[in-house]
């Protein structure tokens, strides 16, 4: 599928790109980015296959990340053509609490120095980047209002926050008549499918559409790493010497199970892992975008095919399998066998069009004590 197919973000009428460029490798501030030159590169590679989302933050490289991504838009005079999305919610002065969090005062001070950097009148997809734990819910989408009014943001978002809060901004602004959260943005991939319990019956239920990222996980679904070798350099490795544990410890038994299926189902499909493992999340429910990071341009050439040969359903069904979320409560209870016991082994499903009668799923019996088998 080539990138030049836009579709819409969530309930909107923002028309997006398949796979959205990461820019948190522009710069190499952070230790394991890349230099002008080559971020330069990876940008227009990927405008030239079509492509027109680009995600930054003003996170990302000190500030750097914004500053590239301006200046590359600028000189290739595309800021029409192209949808930016930036973050706020990160402090940018030591000692001042308003300089961060998801506060007004904070928020009004974070999306002027975006749009300095990005060197344009307006944001296109403006995102809170993290939960702040302190900040309601009304006095973000209130600012998400006010920004919308001044022309400063196109649409507002949310990235890793908790599902009841995403919720509950969701609840508001269709009881306030404000902004619509339109999109989420969430780490996602074969190795990170927590989200897969709470966030996507959200985000189709409220129109929201998923952008994934860390889609490689940072590096370890592209097979880079192995388990007798698991020393090997790359970013992985610099986070974890850094002591950014909590997002680099990915060498885990069950890991290194899903990486040896994505080698094995890549060479049946001839494929790069990067592909397969890009492709496999690009196709999940309610993904709107696939985020793809790329420190060389080599790699992006790479990532950018990913959608071009549709992997097989039993390839992607074998995926699933080896990387299946494990059982935890209270979602283990809404599970097929529990849903059986609920119905009476009527399946619950969506109806063909005018069609209202029940179906029940074939072969499926009845589960549990005194409950009689469907009729067929
Ligand atoms: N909202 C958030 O909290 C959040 C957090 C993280 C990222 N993001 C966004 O998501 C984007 C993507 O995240 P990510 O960079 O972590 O994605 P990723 O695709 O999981 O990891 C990218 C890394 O994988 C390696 N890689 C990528 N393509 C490769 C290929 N074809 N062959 C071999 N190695 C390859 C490179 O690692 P090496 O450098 O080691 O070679 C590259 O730096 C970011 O740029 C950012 O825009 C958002």
């Amino acid at each position: 599928m080539a990138l030049d197919r836009y579709f819409t973000l969530g309930r909107s009428g923002l028309r997006v790109s398949p796979l959205a460029l990461g820019t948190m490798t522009f710069g190499e501030d952070w230790g394991w980015g890349s230099d002008e030159k080559t971020s330069r590169r990876i940008f227009d590679a990927y405008l030239a296959a079509g492509g027109n989302f680009i995600d930054t933050a003003d996170l990302y490289t000190g500030g750097h990340s914004e500053e590239l991504v301006g200046k590359f838009v600028a000189e290739t005079k595309s800021r029409d053509r192209v949808v930016i999305a930036t973050k706020f919610s990160y402090n940018g002065e030591a000692g001042n609490p308003n300089a961060g969090g998801n506060g007004r005062k904070a928020m009004i001070r974070a999306v002027e120095g975006s749009l300095r950097r990005l060197r344009t009148d307006a944001i296109d997809l403006y995102l809170l980047h993290t939960w702040d734990r302190i900040t309601p819910a009304e006095e973000v989408l209130e600012t998400f209002d006010l920004l919308v009014a001044a022309g400063k943001i196109r649409h507002a978002g949310l990235s890793d926050v908790p599902a009841w809060y995403a919720t509950q901004m969701a609840m508001l602004s269709r009881a306030q008549g404000r902004q619509r959260v339109v999109n989420l943005q969430l780490q996602y991939s074969l190795v990170e499918r927590s989200i897969e319990r709470e966030f996507v019956d959200l985000a189709l239920e409220f129109g929201m559409g998923i952008t994934s990222w860390s889609p490689l996980a940072m590096g370890l679904l592209t097979g880079r790493y192995r388990p007798e070798d698991a020393d090997g350099g790359g970013r992985l490795h610099t986070l974890k010497s850094s002591g950014i544990a909590a997002i680099s410890d990915k060498f885990t038994e069950r890991n290194w199970a899903i990486v040896a299926a994505l080698r094995r189902i890549a060479a049946e499909a001839g494929r790069s892992m990067s592909q397969v493992a890009i492709q496999w999340a690009a196709r999940r429910p309610a993904i709107g975008a696939v985020i793809i990071g790329a420190r060389t341009a080599e790699q992006l050439a790479d990532n950018l095919a990913a959608l071009d040969s549709p992997l097989a359903d039993a390839q992607l069904a074998a995926l699933d399998r080896v990387a299946a979320l494990p059982m935890q409560f209270p979602y283990s209870f809404f599970a097929q066998d529990q849903q059986a016991r609920i119905h009476g082994g009527v399946a619950v499903g969506d109806k063909p069009d005018g069609y209202a009668a029940p179906v029940r799923i074939a072969g499926q019996a009845a589960a549990g004590p005194g409950v009689a088998p469907a009729k067929g």
